[in-house]
């Protein structure tokens, strides 16, 4: 067992041998900020000021060589060789978030595109399931496996979750639902009993902050979205919102009449849905190309913004990328979900 201090004179934790620092962390009630929990994100990135690490199984756009060089660690895949230090940003998320595995009952499974279903899960009456919308749970599979999606609605007395999945073909988990059957895989339909763990993730809304909110989506990152956007109306939490839903093909944007409707509920929201791949049959006549770059033609400047980006990790990193560097976006203010493909993983 070793002993990890988060930021020095604040707290520490054990750590057991083989055990990753998040997973220990986040048994010790710490949120720092994550998101794959696979070594593929890079959101989990902290520095090590102290001691020494064996870094495990990493993506390397997750962290590079000089990241490493430069002390950066990846808290989901770090496992501690001696006690050691690290600064990281500690975020004050409540006990009452912290994950927990529970089973769940398949309610209801809706296709809304060739390659997109929305699944609805039902949690056990008796437990309280507490999480804070644009979290993700972790479907558990057999084999020690699990896919990752996230909740796409904001928490609902009934314990009724949502997840928007696409097809992965050839991956474990959405192969039934779009009619591929194989023995080894799993069947999604109405009443079967799976088990998940969650909540999961720090892509959650921010509310100690009055800055402009743009939502930045692409295909089922809009599930994430969805949820946080849905709360603030139910808070009756008023921002300037401006939402960017980039899809391939018209007919993706299945969601376009459910988001509409928000703008009744949000005083000043702005609905910009961009379109990558229109042919001529599609006869689309709205915005078309790269997501993030309707957003660059329509804003000079985002030093008094907050983004939100969730979807394929190449938009979310070019996103950043670009936002950060070319509109003066703070890095702090970018948050982000990338659905992020380890093995025949996720979303
Ligand atoms: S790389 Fe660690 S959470 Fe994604």
């Amino acid at each position: 067992m070793k002993t990890v201090m988060i930021n020095p004179g604040s707290v520490s934790f054990e750590v057991n041998d083989g055990e990753t620092i998040l997973s220990a962390a986040l048994k010790n009630g710490l949120v720092v900020p994550y998101g794959c929990k696979d070594g593929a994100c890079g959101s989990c990135k902290a520095k090590i000021t102290a001691g020494e690490i064996d870094y495990g199984t990493y993506q390397k756009r997750a962290l590079s060589e000089f990241e490493k060089k430069t002390q950066s660690i990846l808290l989901c895949t770090a496992k501690p060789i001696t006690d050691v230090t690290i600064t990281a940003n500690l975020l004050s998320v409540a006990k009452e978030y912290q994950p927990k595995k529970l089973p769940c009952r398949v309610e209801n499974v809706k296709k809304v595109t060739d390659d997109i279903a929305i699944i609805y899960l039902r949690l056990p009456a008796n437990q309280k399931f507490s999480f804070l919308p644009g979290q993700y749970v972790d479907i558990l599979l057999e084999g020690d496996k699990r896919r990752s999606y996230s909740m796409a609605n904001a928490p609902r007395e009934d314990n009724l979750i949502e997840l928007h999945v696409k097809h992965n073909p050839g991956g474990l988990f959405t192969d039934s639902i779009f009619g591929f059957q194989s023995e080894s895989k799993v069947e999604i339909k109405e009443k079967k009993i799976l088990r998940l763990e969650g909540p999961l993730g720090t892509f959650y809304f921010r509310k100690n902050s009055d800055k402009n909110i743009i939502f930045l989506a692409s295909g089922t990152g809009i599930g994430p979205i969805k949820a946080i956007i849905e709360n603030l109306a139910l808070e009756n939490l008023q921002y300037n919102i401006w939402l960017y839903w980039g899809v391939r093909k018209p007919k993706d944007l299945y969601l376009s009449d459910n988001i509409k409707s928000w703008s009744k509920k949000i005083t000043n929201f702005a609905y910009i849905p961009v379109v990558s791949e229109a042919s001529v049959e599609d006869n689309w006549k709205g915005r078309t190309g790269f997501v993030h770059h309707a957003l660059m033609e329509d804003h000079n400047s985002l030093v008094n913004y907050n983004v939100y980006a969730c979807g394929s990790p190449l938009m979310v990193n070019a996103a950043f990328d670009d936002l950060t560097k070319k509109l003066n976006l703070a890095e702090k203010n970018f948050f982000s979900d990338a659905f992020t493909v380890a093995a025949d993983v996720k979303k």
